[in-house]
């Protein structure tokens, strides 16, 4: 392993002024995903519209890397260029999400485990050829207080599969982006997710430790600290602002170069909001930035549509998206900003 390499990567991912763009939808969620703008996923309209965002020069500016799904790391544009020299050529770093999707985990009823390690060593080297520098994997704890969900089985074989991942890619020279994501779709309370949130971090950066992880070269992917959507406690900016760092503090590492989160279900504008309040608060040991997908993405794919004649106005409404967020990584967004934009 090369760690100065590796770190060099893992810095550019999480430069502030861009962030990361996460267009590794699999083909279940990208399916439903055009379900909603009533277009049929096709492995052409897939492509047509990942090209689309790859080819928006203004969008891509603010977009440090982007995060793809194995059909789309091996595809052409419509005039034959590989749609990861298109996104090199924006100057933005190709990564692949390597991770399998969820499986049931025996004995815990409604938890899950994330699959995907058994060829993990042998498909890293094929993706590090195809121009990947970074990856992504995915795991999923779910918070319900009635079922006493999660369990410490499941928080500890996560923890022990996003290790054992990281540590497959740094073996094969490429960083991983660890993504313990603590779902948003519940009923509970802030203070509820903070804590689970801070046992599976806790647990993760343990698990890493005993696996020989190089916390110079991963990023952290988290969830911020914020009330379920169900909860009838709404958070405000401020308060999920001071909660996240308060406890990123508290479980992240100063080694870890940077950190890019999730949106996991919030509108675009509040995880715009959430991430500019956290670096207004300043004087903080990693860079705080992106790796969002629907937050970056659901307002193009409106505007698109799946019509050719609307490729244009999607690709604007997605550099605002992009330079929007890329304000938010420097804390230099301004809500007045989003008005005009409308
Ligand atoms: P969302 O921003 O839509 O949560 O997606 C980010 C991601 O990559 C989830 O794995």
């Amino acid at each position: 392993m090369n760690l100065a390499e590796l770190n060099k990567v893992a810095v550019a991912m999480t430069m502030p002024g861009k962030g990361i763009l996460a267009a590794d939808e699999s083909s279940g969620t990208i399916k439903k995903r055009f379900d909603a703008i009533n277009v049929e996923s096709t492995e052409e309209n897939r492509r047509d519209y990942r090209e689309m965002l790859f080819r928006a020069a203004e969008g891509m500016k603010h977009i440090s890397g982007v995060i793809l799904y194995d059909e789309t790391i091996w595809q052409k544009a419509k005039d034959g260029t590989p749609l990861v020299e298109i996104i090199r050529k924006a100057g933005s770093i190709p990564g692949i999400k390597v991770d399998e999707g969820t499986k049931p985990l025996p004995e815990c009823p409604g938890e899950l485990i994330t699959a995907g390690l058994d060829k993990l060593p042998e498909r890293l080297p094929k993706y590090f050829e195809q121009g990947a520098r970074f990856a992504k994997w995915r795991a999923v704890i779910d918070i319900d207080i009635g079922a006493g969900i999660p369990s410490y089985t499941a928080i500890l074989t996560n923890a022990h599969a996003l290790a054992r991942y990281a540590a497959l890619c740094q073996a094969a020279q490429i960083v991983p982006i660890v993504e313990p994501e603590v779902l948003m779709d519940g009923a509970h309370d802030i203070d509820r997710c903070y804590e689970v949130t801070e046992f599976v971090l806790k647990e993760t950066f343990q698990q890493l430790y005993y696996q020989k992880v190089a916390l110079e070269g991963i990023v952290l992917k988290p969830n911020m600290a914020i009330a379920g959507k169900k909860s009838a406690k709404k958070s405000s900016v401020d308060e999920v602002a001071e909660k996240t760092v308060k406890l990123l503090k508290a479980c992240v590492p100063g080694a870890v170069p940077g950190i890019a989160f999730l949106s996991g279900g919030q509108s675009d504008e509040e995880a715009t909001a959430h991430l500019d309040a956290m670096n207004k608060i300043g004087n903080l040991p990693w860079s705080l930035t992106f790796s969002y997908g629907r937050a970056l993405q659901h307002a193009p794919q409106k505007a698109w549509s799946g019509k050719s004649e609307n490729v244009a106005a999607a690709q604007r409404v997605f550099a605002h998206r992009a330079a929007m967020n890329g304000l938010a990584s420097k804390g230099q967004w301004k809500q007045d900003l989003e008005k005009k934009a409308a």
